[in-house]
């Protein structure tokens, strides 16, 4: 294991950040990890985990502390069952990967979460989401290694507490453990969820005849790629803002001053307003200070034109939150991870 100091984290994070770590190291097993962990020079000062750097935004020049970026790779089925195949993937492979693997495999019920950025070990973190499944209707169970006393614990699907874009991995066990690997329950005959977004109409435009994971998996990442910028090309976290619940009463406020408004009912008498929505009536859709913008085709995704710093970008996510709070009285919650 190679331990760097001032370490760049341009490349490593895909708003193109150019953080530096104080210190910086790759690790690709549990033992690595532990071992790393017992190191006494190391044992107080603070460790941030990166998976595929995908959620986060650096807005310290300096990070003063331990980036330990979590390499641990290996996709393998552990069991099955009549209905089931229950695959295990280290947390540090890309997701589109394993969602590649699982779709080349026939495993069903992740197609809907292609092309989302980011590491495996990271989804269950904040439960990623998109065109109508999540990723803790798959969950079987996950892996961590709790950094107080370097043992591996289980979570099961009830103790990681999910929520929307929530898990308690960013509530009370925030920074207390590394997620080391993910076992996924997926189906042998697949349930297709194509009800969502444009999920009909791109299959329609492609043409599909006859309903298959590998259909909707590239319906998906169409979409995707006609409307959310890729990271390569344009630094971007995806989603910067989470959509906001409000009550039922506040929707129905909302609706008589502003009847376009976009909302969901949930079960429990609240509904969620479509962030996107919102900031885009605010005037911010496509804006940009400095190199810092507003991304021209999905308001709730900000963008680094070229050399923004953290600082601007945060700024910026803070004039949206309160244009948003000024203007509907909502408050906007950040999805991306500062630090
Ligand atoms: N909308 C606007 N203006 C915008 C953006 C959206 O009016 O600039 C409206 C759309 O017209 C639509 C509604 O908002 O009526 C919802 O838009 P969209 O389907 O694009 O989804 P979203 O709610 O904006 C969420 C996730 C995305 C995920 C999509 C599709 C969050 C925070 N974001 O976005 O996830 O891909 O649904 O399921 O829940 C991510 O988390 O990084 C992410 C990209």
């Amino acid at each position: 294991m190679i331990i760097l100091e001032n370490h760049p984290l341009g490349k490593l994070n895909t708003f193109g950040i150019d953080a530096v770590a104080r210190f910086y190291v790759e690790l690709s097993s549990t033992e690595q990890m532990k071992e790393f962990l017992q190191k006494p020079e190391f044992k107080n000062i603070p460790k941030l985990i990166l998976g595929g750097g995908s959620n986060l935004l650096f807005t310290k020049q300096v990070l003063d502390c331990v980036v330990l970026k979590n390499n641990i790779r290996g996709i393998n089925k552990v069991r099955e069952d009549k209905e089931h195949v229950y695959v295990r993937s280290g947390a540090g492979e890309n997701w589109h990967n394993f969602v590649m693997y699982c779709i080349e495999h026939n495993y069903a019920g992740i197609e809907n979460l292609s092309l989302i950025p980011g590491n495996v070990g990271a989804g269950p973190m904040q439960n990623i989401g998109a065109y109508g499944v999540e990723l803790k209707d798959v969950f079987q169970e996950l892996e961590a290694l709790n950094l107080a006393d370097l043992k591996t614990e289980i979570f099961n699907r009830e103790q990681c507490e999910f929520g929307y874009r929530e898990s308690v991995f960013k509530k009370q066990a925030r920074n207390k453990y590394i997620i080391t690997s993910v076992t996924f329950c997926l189906n042998k005959t697949p349930t297709f969820h194509t009800s969502y977004g444009a999920i009909n109409q791109e299959l329609e435009a492609m043409g599909v005849s006859e309903l298959s994971i590998a259909a909707i998996s590239q319906a998906v990442c169409n979409i995707r790629r006609s409307k959310l910028p890729d990271p390569a090309v344009i630094g971007n976290a995806g989603s910067f803002f989470k959509n906001p619940e409000v009550d039922e009463q506040k929707f129905a406020a909302l609706k008589t001053q502003f009847p376009a408004i976009v909302g969901y009912p949930l079960d429990n008498k609240k509904v969620k307003l479509a962030a996107g929505w919102l900031i885009e009536q605010c005037g911010w859709k496509g804006k940009i200070l400095g190199e810092a913008g507003v991304h021209d085709k999905q308001a709730l995704v900000l963008v680094n034109y070229g050399k923004a710093t953290g600082k601007e970008l945060y700024d910026l996510s803070q004039r949206v939150l309160d244009s948003v709070k000024e203007k509907f009285g909502v408050e906007l919650e950040r999805e991306v991870n500062i630090y």
